[in-house]
């Protein structure tokens, strides 16, 4: 009897827990990719009236991935109506220090051939395993406006306390043309489990509205761009080479967008390194050839730091000449982990016309420090930003993740070109 009850312990009772033990270990470890696409996100290209970026994640065995695309219609949707793109596959292994290794495979599409102002639906998948159908609007024309969401860092809490402020800025505008990111979107680059974080906290909303992302220096691991940035985004290649999908430049109605990669290169220590002088003639160069009304140019470290111990003179010495030449708008940055805003030049007597910015909407906050450059400032605030373009104005309103109003201002472009700047808060907020 102690015989047979031996042998059930061995051949029964310990697989059984031997197989519970490796399911609950699987549970345990919830940044697996599966057959199902998952991490499903929109990316806009140069040219977004006409085309959109699409990229997901699925586990090896699917080697292969497709998008089906269709205009939006009121009536039961039938895959058949779909026109089919082919994505680009290609493995990925993730690795960071003793954590369990990732490995998948990563799909990006490129949809091209759209129509400009058109609602569309689509799917990614492949064989029997298809995400749901999402929804998506190309941009206009350059009549009538539309906004944009600014987030400065989010980097901390990303599935607990960031999500709030996705949430909150998607309820503010769910008809957004793009989401933009000024940087550090999770603290250790490579780390997986952090992407799993901030995928969960945009939910459908990633797949639904363009996400726009700049690098910080947390993007960055020991001088090179993390892998997860150009396999789980599928960015613009237009700035110079060896900058793909962190440089770059976005044509919207009425609006040039560029991202300028400050995290590049030890943010941009050499002064005469290749990261900071080929950014600078490249970004001369885009801002001469420019033909649109407004010019945002969002990068991570601050032209103006919000924290008396923090200057990032380098960067001011370098690209602020370029961005006063050309009568840049908006510079959005991140960084400090607190607000700031204000109209400065490091020009004496020049009258200041670029507005600069610096946000964060994570948890990881710091108080503000006491800067004169800062027109409005404020700290320890999860804040995103709502900004409205317009053929001859430009609204920006910044508000804290409770969705109460922070700080506005506007900008009025006359048919000459001068610009008139408008105070809408109370200068100098003192929230701390
Ligand atoms: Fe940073």
């Amino acid at each position: 009897m102690k015989k047979q009850m031996n042998l059930v312990f061995r051949f029964l009772v310990v697989p059984v827990l031997f197989l519970a033990l490796c399911q609950n270990l699987s549970f345990a470890q919830k940044n697996l990719p599966s057959v199902m696409p998952d991490r499903i996100i929109l990316n806009a290209t140069p040219d977004p009236a006409v085309s959109v970026a699409v990229t997901w994640r699925t586990d090896r065995s699917v080697n292969s991935g497709t998008c089906e695309l269709q205009e939006v219609s009121p009536t039961k949707i039938n895959s058949k109506d779909s026109k089919s793109f082919r994505a680009k596959t290609r493995p990925v292994n993730y690795v960071y220090e003793n954590e369990p290794e990732i490995s998948a495979n990563q799909h990006s599409v490129i949809l091209t051939g759209l129509t400009a102002g058109t609602s569309y639906l689509y799917r990614v998948g492949n064989g029997d395993n298809w995400s749901e159908w999402f929804e998506f609007k190309t941009p206009g024309t350059d009549r009538g406006d539309y906004s944009f969401i600014y987030f400065g860092d989010p980097q901390l809490g990303l599935q607990s306390e960031w999500s709030r402020v996705v949430r909150k800025a998607y309820q503010f505008a769910p008809d957004c043309s793009f989401m933009l990111y000024a940087g550090d979107i999770i603290n250790r680059a490579g780390k997986d489990i952090e992407w799993h974080e901030w995928f969960k906290a945009g939910s459908h909303i990633f797949p639904t509205v363009a996400q726009i992302l700049t690098p910080g220096n947390h993007d960055y691991k020991n001088g090179k761009l993390a892998p997860h940035w150009n396999a789980q985004f599928t960015q613009p290649t237009n700035g110079p080479a060896g900058l793909d999908g962190t440089c770059f430049f976005i044509d919207y109605p009425n609006l040039r967008l560029i991202s300028m990669d400050s995290a590049a290169g030890s943010e941009l220590e050499e002064e005469n390194g290749y990261e900071l002088t080929v950014q600078k003639a490249w970004l001369d160069s885009v801002l001469r050839t420019n033909t649109k009304r407004w010019v945002v140019v969002t990068t991570h470290l601050p032209f103006y730091s919000t924290k008396d111990s923090r200057d990032n003179a380098l960067l001011r010495k370098h690209f602020q000449p370029i961005l006063e030449k050309h009568k840049v708008d908006l510079v959005l940055t991140g960084h400090d982990h607190s607000y700031g805003r204000g109209r400065a030049s490091d020009t004496p007597g020049l009258n200041p016309s670029v507005v600069y910015v610096v946000s964060v909407s994570g948890p990881k906050l710091y108080p503000a420090g006491t800067k004169s450059w800062m027109e409005h400032r404020g700290g320890n605030l999860q804040l995103f930003q709502k900004i409205t373009v317009g053929e001859n104005a430009l609204s920006y309103r910044s508000y804290t993740a409770s969705g109460k109003l922070f700080d506005e201002f506007r900008i009025e472009r006359r048919t000459n070109g001068e610009k008139n700047f408008f105070e809408m808060k109370p200068a100098r907020s003192e929230i701390k």
